[in-house]
């Protein structure tokens, strides 16, 4: 089973570029651009990413981030993150990235798009990873400041093909950003947001009305409500979800316990993805060895992971039967 992950193709819908920045990075940026991060060593680090929920999660991950200043830095990220890739055999990748939490820093919003645009460029060409870039509204901010966020984007449309939402679930409903969202649907762009984390099935049921979402991220305490489980399994709403995450964070107690097979039984289009792996433990791959080492489950399921994550991608028709026939050439 471990080869057959290892080599599986992968399609990844759920990464936010700076949940990727390795301490190996963090502390050579903090050096290079003179910023100061609350730890001097690995030690210090690997106590600190000890979390008991999302926001003890956040305050860490927002310190980590002030250490990416330039261009460069930002474009040394994701082509980490993309080396990372190909060692996983991912041959798709969608990822998030949060303008707002650069910008409040007084970094420009094209110093961050245009690094991480280069080194997607360079992914595709030399690595043969293609991509699709999403950018995150910070959900704890105000509607005037995602409001300003997007504007910024419009002059980057060429790069980013829809808007998500994540952040402080709790108290921060999906309703805060509706008109944010109506005018960046008018705009062309796809929408996905981060709901049912921590937030009750009525958050998830709130987002897909309020937000008219292609896909939700995590939305594990769906299983909550028997409505919206067939609510999900009939109209195959994709949800990408992040089995270490949810157990960093504390969202299961244990993978055992974790309901992403039980979804997949039900018929819902559920995908395996890593959120931030440099703070959660694990890579794509390191994110399907856990959940197949916890669970019973068969290689057909597995690479069902995989099919479910190329129906629920924003690439065309094409490509997606490009990717299908890849899976199944593997299987047989
Ligand atoms: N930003 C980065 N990771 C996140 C997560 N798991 N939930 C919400 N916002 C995030
Ligand atoms: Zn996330």
């Amino acid at each position: 089973m471990k080869n057959f992950i290892h080599a599986l193709p992968k399609v990844e819908l759920h990464l936010h570029i700076e949940g990727t920045l390795e301490p190996e990075l963090m502390f050579e940026l903090a050096k290079s651009n003179n910023i100061k991060i609350p730890f001097n060593t690995f030690t210090e680090i690997k106590a600190a990413y000890d979390f008991y929920n999302l926001q003890s999660f956040l305050d860490i991950y927002y310190q980590g981030a002030n250490v990416l200043v330039k261009e460069q830095d930002f474009f040394d990220l994701t082509w980490a993150y993309l080396l990372r890739c190909k060692e996983d055999n991912v041959m798709h990748t969608e990822i998030f990235f949060d303008p707002q939490t650069h910008t409040s820093r007084g970094i420009s919003f094209d110093t961050v798009v245009n690094g991480i645009h280069r080194a997607l460029l360079r992914g595709k060409e030399e690595l043969g990873i293609s991509n699709n870039l999403i950018m995150c509204f910070l959900r704890h901010l105000n509607e005037e400041d995602a409001f300003r966020t997007l504007a910024l984007a419009l002059s980057h449309k060429d790069k980013i093909v829809a808007i998500g939402l994540d952040s402080s679930e709790i108290g921060n409903p999906a309703r805060k950003f509706e008109r944010v969202f109506k005018k960046a649907i008018k705009n062309g762009f796809l929408t996905v947001a981060h709901a049912g984390e921590e937030g009750p099935p009525k958050s998830i049921i709130d987002a897909l009305e309020v937000l008219e979402l292609s896909r939700i991220d995590h939305g594990v305490t769906c299983s909550e409500d028997e409505y919206l489980l067939e609510l999900l399994a009939l109209n195959r709403i994709p949800l990408t979800i992040c089995p270490l995450s949810n157990i960093k964070l504390k969202v299961f107690k244990t993978m055992e316990e974790h309901n992403i097979v039980k979804l997949l039984r039900k018929g819902l289009c559920v995908t395996i993805n890593s959120d931030d792996p440099a703070y959660f433990g694990g890579y794509i791959t390191d994110n399907f060895l856990a959940v197949a080492k916890a669970h019973d489950i068969t290689k057909t399921e597995i690479a069902q992971f995989t099919f479910n994550a190329i129906e629920a991608s924003f690439i065309s028709d094409e490509e997606k039967d490009r990717l299908t026939l890849i899976i199944n050439n593997y299987l047989t």
